[in-house]
């Protein structure tokens, strides 16, 4: 496996983009980070850390049907929220925008719960893979059409553990 992207280079943009975050939201808003499982868990606990003023956080988790790398635009919820988004300051924190498909669902679900704002941050994007045309207002690093695991990301369950953001094969499919 290559690595794409070392640990240090992840918590210096984690950093960035957490700071980004409150910037945009003001000092003492409280922002509440809707964190997708299983993919997001190490982006949001160092997003989180690394966030000054009030934050909070939930969970939901969300399945593409089909069992290959690529995704089948199919999606269903498997894990809902544990608290209503009505008047809140949320931001989504997804691993990785692909096709869009996925973040595209998500949105049209939590928007309808009436949100104050909603703001989308990813760790990473392949631009070049995008299906629609999902809004992501925060980016931590945009990548080449390869299929990545580590910091979250699997690849079957596996290498999600990995500190750094690797490179399985060649191109995604
Ligand atoms: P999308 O609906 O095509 O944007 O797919 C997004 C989801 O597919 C992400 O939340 C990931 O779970 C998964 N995914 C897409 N690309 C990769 C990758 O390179 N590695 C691991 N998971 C990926
Ligand atoms: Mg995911």
């Amino acid at each position: 496996m290559e690595v794409l992207i070392a640990a240090d280079a992840i918590a210096g943009r984690v950093a960035e983009v957490a700071r980004d975050l409150r910037r945009d939201a003001g000092p003492e808003t409280p922002v509440h980070l809707v964190a997708v499982l299983k993919g997001a868990f190490m982006f949001l606990g160092d997003l989180m850390r690394a966030m000054d003023g009030p934050v909070t956080c939930d969970f939901i988790a969300l399945s593409s049907y089909g069992a290959g790398s690529t995704s089948s635009g199919e999606v269903r919820l498997l894990k809902d929220l544990d608290t209503g988004l009505e008047g809140r300051d949320v931001v989504i924190v997804e691993d990785i925008v692909d096709t869009g498909l996925t973040l595209s669902y998500l949105q049209d679900i939590l928007r309808a719960r009436a949100p104050k704002s909603l703001r989308t941050a990813c760790l990473l994007s392949k631009p070049s893979r995008r299906q629609v045309d999902v809004p992501v207002e925060y980016i931590g690093f945009s990548i080449e059409d390869r299929f990545v695991v580590g910091y979250g990301l699997d690849f079957q369950e596996r290498h999600r553990h990995l500190p750094h953001i690797a490179a399985i094969g060649g191109e995604a499919g």
